[in-house]
């Protein structure tokens, strides 16, 4: 990530950084990559959800890309946070953002698979569809028309500084960037403005994006407000997770792309060999060491986090017993900790149709809230 987001220089008179608004963590945790310096007046204040005093007053939008099976790095990363966020009440839109996928690979390999794969690890996880909107991208046209006119919102040069993309451009396998990899920020403004979203859940490596999201909607309001000078669109805010991040079987980041995660829905056999293969060192009292000892410390963070305890407490109890009792005591905790969501896992994977129907009824209220959204923005634009 080199330069930075600084997307409106002109507008932002108070320099600050996502760094000194973020909250203190907690521990259990790996240290987390430096934040992108966000400078201008759009940056985003990061808030965790803590600080939700009313739950029934906000409304929040995630997503993902389906891109392949949910790891318990994704689990314990977001997912978890989503079912409490439910629990409290506050009202989810979760996007499966099935058109993302093609920004940075020329197919889109198996996609109807990956995202009904995606639903139904979001099932299992605890996401009730009756109480959240699960939908997908390309369900729901009236997003891609908001999206048309988000773009004559933000300049060329903009799009091109934004780290993430950057970044991404950078990690791409494809021999040439296509105009959608530098319009997805914007796209992504538009999932979260159609439905007037005003928290956003963010890893550190998305805050630019939410940053794009609030430009274009302090924009398009200065630009379009309503006939009593209201505005359309309410300025998003970053929810960040407290959550540690989980590192994979190999000591770096836990991603399925590297080929270092746990899935999911892996069975408890599956699950032990992965943990059997994974990068310790050699010495042999356990200890929880992020910097030094990344191996060893993610397995301690990992059982830590499936029993609810300190990874010290865990490192503490294994002591002397070497990477062979730290892996048996990964095994239980990961496979006793998934059991039950395995289980539903099962039982949800034998009905497709369910899952089906889940997406279907999700793109009919995503559909609804995005004409009135649309139509709206067609009034204050002066569209016939
Ligand atoms: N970019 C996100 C990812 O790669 C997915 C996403 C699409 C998203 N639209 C969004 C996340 C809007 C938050 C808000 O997983």
């Amino acid at each position: 990530m080199d330069g930075p987001a600084a997307f409106l220089p002109q507008d932002g008179p108070s320099p600050r950084t996502a760094a000194t608004t973020a909250e203190p963590r907690e521990n259990p945790r790996c240290p987390s990559p430096e934040p992108p310096a966000l400078t201008s007046a759009d940056a985003p204040a990061p808030i965790t959800a803590a600080r939700i005093t009313d739950p029934t007053a906000h409304r929040v939008l995630t997503g993902d890309r389906p891109t392949g099976p949910l790891h318990l790095g994704h689990y314990f990363g977001t997912r978890r946070n989503r079912v409490r966020l439910q629990s409290r009440g506050v009202e989810m839109f979760v996007l499966v953002a099935d058109y993302q996928v093609i920004t940075d690979r020329d197919l889109a390999d198996r996609l109807a698979e990956h995202t009904e794969n995606l639903v139904l690890d979001y099932l299992a996880a605890g996401l009730d569809p009756e109480r959240a909107t699960i939908f997908a991208h390309s369900a729901v046209p009236a997003l891609n028309q908001l999206l048309l006119s988000f773009l004559s919102l933000v300049s060329v040069a903009e799009l091109s500084r934004n780290p993430t993309v950057k970044d991404e451009i950078a990690h791409s396998s494809q021999a040439a960037v296509n105009g959608l990899m530098f319009t997805y920020p914007v796209h992504q403004a538009a999932d979260i403005l159609f439905c007037k979203a005003d928290l956003v859940p963010v890893g550190q490596d998305q805050l630019p994006h939410l940053e794009v999201a609030r430009t274009v909607a302090r924009r398009f309001n200065e630009r379009y407000p309503h006939a009593d000078g209201s505005a359309v669109f309410p300025r998003p805010e970053a929810l960040l997770s407290e959550a540690p991040m989980l590192l994979g079987t190999d000591g770096g980041k836990m991603s399925k792309s590297r080929g270092n995660a746990i899935p999911l829905g892996a069975t408890e056999d599956e699950t032990a060999r992965i943990i059997c293969g994974a990068r310790t060192d050699t010495d042999r009292r356990i200890g929880y060491d992020p910097v030094r000892r990344p191996g060893v410390s993610g397995l301690v963070l990992l059982a830590a986090l499936c029993q609810g305890r300190a990874p010290e407490t865990i490192a503490e109890e294994v002591g002397d017993g070497g990477a062979a009792a730290l892996k048996r005591t990964v095994t239980e905790s990961v496979n006793e900790y998934f059991r039950p969501l395995r289980a539903r896992r099962a039982e949800l994977a034998a009905d497709r149709g369910h899952l089906r129907q889940v997406l279907r009824d999700g793109a009919e209220r995503a559909n609804a809230v995005a004409d009135a959204t649309l139509a709206e923005v067609r009034e204050v634009m002066g569209a016939v």
